[in-house]
């Protein structure tokens, strides 16, 4: 994958790629994996504040629930399909990037901070099974790695969860 220091990661992302495999192929339950995914991307990405899952289940199949993550509390610990930036990424099956979160009227608030917000769906055979979430305190920082790297983890994850 092509990369510049401007990325301003602390490991190359191929390598938080071959980590990120390691944790997932390796021991523990689903809920520890996917905590440790996003430990791993928050201590290599000083712009992501908060990364959590948002995960889709089998009760509830028109909601998200609130999974492992790192970062501050959030009150929105069940998020219906089409509201806010989630919901709507659940809705659309595509990833959501809003690289300033105060031009999205379609938006629930995790805190003054945040300036941006990326939303990447975990799709298993088809069915949207959960999310990846990553807030930043920072206004537009992600590019094109960050993009490539969450859609491969997801990628990675849906035969998990
Ligand atoms: N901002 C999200 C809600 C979840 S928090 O970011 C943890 C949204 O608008 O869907």
């Amino acid at each position: 994958m092509r990369w510049s220091r401007l990325d301003r990661w602390s490991k190359h992302p191929d390598e938080v790629l071959r980590e990120a495999s390691s944790l997932i192929g390796g021991g523990g339950t689903r809920d520890e994996k996917l905590l440790s995914i996003c430990r791993l991307l928050k201590d290599c990405v000083p712009y992501y504040d908060w990364v959590g899952f948002y995960l889709v289940l089998p009760q509830s199949q028109n909601e998200l629930q609130l999974g492992p993550y790192i970062g501050a509390p959030t009150e929105h610990v069940k998020i219906p399909f089409g509201k806010g930036i989630c919901g709507q990424a659940a809705q659309t099956k595509e990833l959501f990037l809003v690289q300033d979160v105060m031009e999205e009227t379609n938006y629930l608030s995790c805190g003054e901070d945040v300036r941006s917000e990326i939303v990447v769906p975990i799709i298993h055979n088809g069915v949207l099974v959960g999310e990846l979430d990553i807030d930043s305190h920072r206004s537009a920082p992600f590019g094109p790695v960050d993009e490539k790297v969450l859609a491969r983890i997801c990628e990675a994850v849906a035969g998990i969860i």
